[in-house]
């Protein structure tokens, strides 16, 4: 990878590529604090010590993985906090934007909010936080995502391997990270370009993805377990459920098929 090519080729302004970190999104947030940063800004790792997941949950990754945080300004982007709940279902959105040239629309899905699926397995997964704090590192997000791309994870830990699969597992040959990244970048542009006007295109794709619709699920929110039936993702978002007590609607969440 080269962080000039990344720069010219895309809407980073500030490029880092690492050859070994414990998380882009650590080192993302440390950059989210300096004011003089340029942004967006970019952090790659070609491997990861320390991945971070949703839930506190690690990531394993090896090397072969796409690997890489964004920081923004959403503010900067016309992405207002009202947006924020859909920034991981469109970046998920994105990302199947950006894989579609090597692998069929129908092997590609979304597991609300923030996994990527391919063939019925976890390829990918986005992780969004916020530095908090004081400003400006409070007006940014840290965008992570990981895909397994030339990893296979036939050699991968067994809890990894048993619902995760790689695009090499499937598609048999390797990708260029450097090239695919540029596509990811441009497709998270172009469909958060979208985000603020509630675009029905992008709400008609994320609907196409979805791999919870009519399907039986566990979903953990709110400190509860919930046991139903999943509707859709509605336009804003959110996961609709129906169980024995109603139609309920959920804006975070984690979820288990059953
Ligand atoms: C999840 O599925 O729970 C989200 C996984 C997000 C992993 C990516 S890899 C790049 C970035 N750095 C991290 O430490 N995590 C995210």
């Amino acid at each position: 990878m080269n962080s000039e090519q990344l720069r010219a080729a895309t809407f980073v302004r500030h490029v880092e590529i690492h050859d070994e970190l414990d998380s882009t999104s650590t080192r993302a947030a440390e950059l989210a604090r300096e004011i003089s940063i340029e942004l967006p800004a970019l952090v790659v790792a070609r491997r990861q010590m320390a991945g971070r997941g949703r839930s506190g949950k690690s990531w394993w990754s090896a090397e072969g993985a796409l690997t890489f945080s964004l920081l923004i300004e959403p503010a900067a982007m016309r992405i207002g906090t009202s947006d924020w709940p859909r920034l991981s279902l469109t970046t998920a959105v994105a990302v199947c934007d950006g894989l579609r040239p090597e692998v069929p629309q129908s092997k590609l899905g979304i597991k609300w909010p923030n996994d990527v699926y391919l063939d019925n397995r976890k390829v990918g997964g986005i992780l969004i936080e916020s530095p908090g704090g004081a400003a400006p590192a409070k007006d940014r997000l840290v965008i992570g995502i990981g895909i397994n791309v030339n990893n296979s994870l036939r050699s991968a830990p067994l809890d990894v391997n048993a619902n995760g699969t790689s695009l090499c597992d499937v598609i048999d040959r390797r990708l260029d990270l450097q090239e695919l990244l540029v596509r990811l970048l441009h497709a998270f542009v172009a469909r958060s370009n979208h985000l603020s006007t509630l675009n029905t295109e992008l709400i008609s794709t994320w609907r196409q993805l979805d791999v919870l619709a009519g399907r039986n699920i566990l979903l953990e929110a709110d400190g509860q377990t919930i046991d139903g039936n999943c509707v859709e993702i509605a336009h804003d978002g959110a996961l609709v459920v129906d169980n024995s007590s109603g139609r309920r609607r959920f804006y975070s969440g984690s979820v288990r098929m059953a």
